[in-house]
Formats: structure tokens, sequence, C-alpha cells
């Protein structure tokens, strides 16, 4: 359960409240979480422990950075749990293939 771990570790980083229904960190995984976040929009987290956007990412990508550890290091995004190196990892591909194209 990826992103409910990852929830947790944000919700506990920032001394966040558990939400009200708290059956809703344990749907982050299942079919409805996955179908809510497509598509993901610039102001949607991407990675949950360091609550940085697709928008970031996507911009870091955009200046150059190539790795996930560039953009690790530009924008924090995937220096938590790890989780979101396989959301981020595709954004650079499609970056590059479209670039190169
Ligand atoms: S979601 Fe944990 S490092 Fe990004």
């Amino acid at each position: 359960m990826p992103r409910t771990g990852a929830e947790l570790v944000l919700l506990f980083e920032r001394g966040s409240e558990l939400p009200a229904d708290r059956s809703s960190l344990l749907r982050l995984d299942g079919v409805e979480g996955a179908a809510a976040a497509l598509p993901p929009g610039p102001d949607a987290t991407l990675c949950r422990c360091a609550g940085i956007t697709h928008g970031a990412v996507e911009a870091s990508v955009r200046s150059g950075c190539a790795t996930v550890r560039e953009v690790s290091s530009g924008t924090r995004a995937g220096t938590g749990s790890g989780t979101c190196h396989s959301e981020i990892r595709p954004i650079i591909e499609h970056h590059f293939a479209v670039a190169t194209a």
C-alpha cells in the first residue's frame, strides 16, 4: 500500500491530523484512488513525503533534470520513502522522448 504509507508519512511529518474518514487512507491504493489520481494536474501532489507537486517536478525536468536523482536534488521529490520514483521516471522519459522526437 505505497500511497497509503506515503500519505501517513506526510501527515506525520507535517503534524497533521488523520482524516475524519480514516478508511479513505486505505482507499488510496485501490481502484478509486488510482482513478482519482488520473490525470494529475500541475497542483496535484506527486511526492507525498515532501509535498511536491506534479508541476514542480515537470518544471524541474523542463529545466534539464534528466534523472530521478537530479529531480530529487532540485525539488526534494523522492527524498523520502521513494514511492514516487515510479511517477517521476515516466515524466522524465516522456519529456525527453518528446524533446528528441
Ligand atoms: S512519496 Fe515518498 S519520497 Fe516521494
